[in-house]
């Protein structure tokens, strides 16, 4: 079984992002054959930055591989090393009808964010299609916000193999409704967009900084409080070890609870959690010439792929002649 998934690089990488995107990633290492890639094509719908894209993308890979994802165990590499993805997405473009395109909630999102609605923000739920066809992927896992970008991907699938052919697998998306939608320090969802992250690969001193600032009511110590509606235990409980999750949780209900205490607990979790990792990135940072090298092994791999799927497509279509 196939699976795959991109993530954009797009800037530091929170705690949110490291539960939502990159753990239930990495565990797919597992499941079947994992591709992973880092979509640059479709960051820059959105980054218009040439020095600031090129570090990101590399950030990105160091990031995920620092985390936990082995290069050796699956096929990883950075989307536009493999160009003929955007072939496809053209050939795609020809049938893809724009009512379909229309209906996209993350295109209209991201305008009314004040996006400049380009025609690649617009298309790009295709190239998203092309890049899952092109690797024949069975299986897609993505948050819930890509749902639709997925049915997308299935109905183009489906109107290319009934006016070529069967030609594509039929993509699943694979979507972990128990995957937390991590908080943020001021209690909105974790997003560089609300500037209320908790950065995972940070110096100790802004560490300790971006966690005092998690803000909290005002309940003297003594008195009970609601475990589930505070912000600061719903970001303790997905780092704390059982027993001490549950000595604090007694602590909430049954009065006693200090939230500064809880918060200084919490740096150090947090400073523990992301120690081998912190070590892994800064080895990798130190030589990017190796990461790089890794990225163009699986660039090469996901090509192979990538140029059999297309070649049955352009004789499918018409463009051998
Ligand atoms: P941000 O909101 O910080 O800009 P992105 O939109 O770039 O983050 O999200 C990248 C990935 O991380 C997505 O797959 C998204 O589902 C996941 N993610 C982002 N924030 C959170 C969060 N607070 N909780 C869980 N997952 C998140
Ligand atoms: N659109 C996805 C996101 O923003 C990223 C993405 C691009 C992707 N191509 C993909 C995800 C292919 C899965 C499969 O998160």
């Amino acid at each position: 079984m196939k699976i795959l998934s991109g993530i954009q690089p797009s800037g530091q990488l929170h705690i949110g992002n490291y539960f939502g995107m990159m753990l239930p990633m990495i565990n797919h290492m597992d499941k079947g054959e994992l591709y992973a890639f880092i979509v640059n094509l479709h960051a820059l719908t959105t980054v218009h930055d040439p020095e600031g894209l090129k570090r990101q993308t590399l950030n990105a890979a160091m990031d995920f591989m620092a985390l936990g994802l082995n290069p050796e165990r699956c096929v990883f590499w950075v989307q536009s090393d493999v160009p003929e993805v955007t072939e496809l997405s053209w050939i795609l473009s020809t049938i893809t009808p724009m009512g379909l395109l229309e209906r996209c909630h993350s295109y209209k999102d991201k305008v009314a964010k004040g996006i400049a609605a380009s025609h690649g923000l617009f298309a790009y739920p295709v190239l998203m299609a092309a890049d899952i066809l092109i690797y024949q992927a069975d299986k897609v896992p993505v948050g819930k916000d890509q749902k639709q970008h997925l049915e997308v991907a299935r109905d183009i699938a489906v109107k290319f193999n009934n006016a070529f052919g069967e030609t594509f697998v039929l993509p699943e998306a694979v979507i972990d409704d128990n995957v937390a939608t991590v908080p943020g320090i001021d209690g909105q969802k974790m997003s560089k967009s609300y500037g209320n992250t908790i950065n995972i690969f940070q110096d100790a001193k802004s560490l300790k900084k971006s966690v005092m600032a998690i803000k909290t009511d005002s309940t003297p110590v003594e008195e009970p409080k609601n475990p589930d509606r505070c912000n600061l235990y719903n970001i303790f409980k997905l780092f704390a070890p059982a027993e001490r999750l549950s000595e604090v949780r007694d602590l909430y209900l049954n009065g006693g609870a200090a939230y500064g205490y809880i918060k200084l607990e919490l740096v150090d979790i947090l400073w523990e959690f992301f120690r081998e990792p912190r070590a892994r990135r800064a080895e990798l940072s130190a030589d990017p010439g190796q990461v790089k090298e890794i990225l163009r092994q699986g660039a090469a791999k996901a090509r192979e792929q990538a140029v059999a799927t297309l070649d049955i497509v352009k004789e499918r279509v018409g463009l051998r002649y």
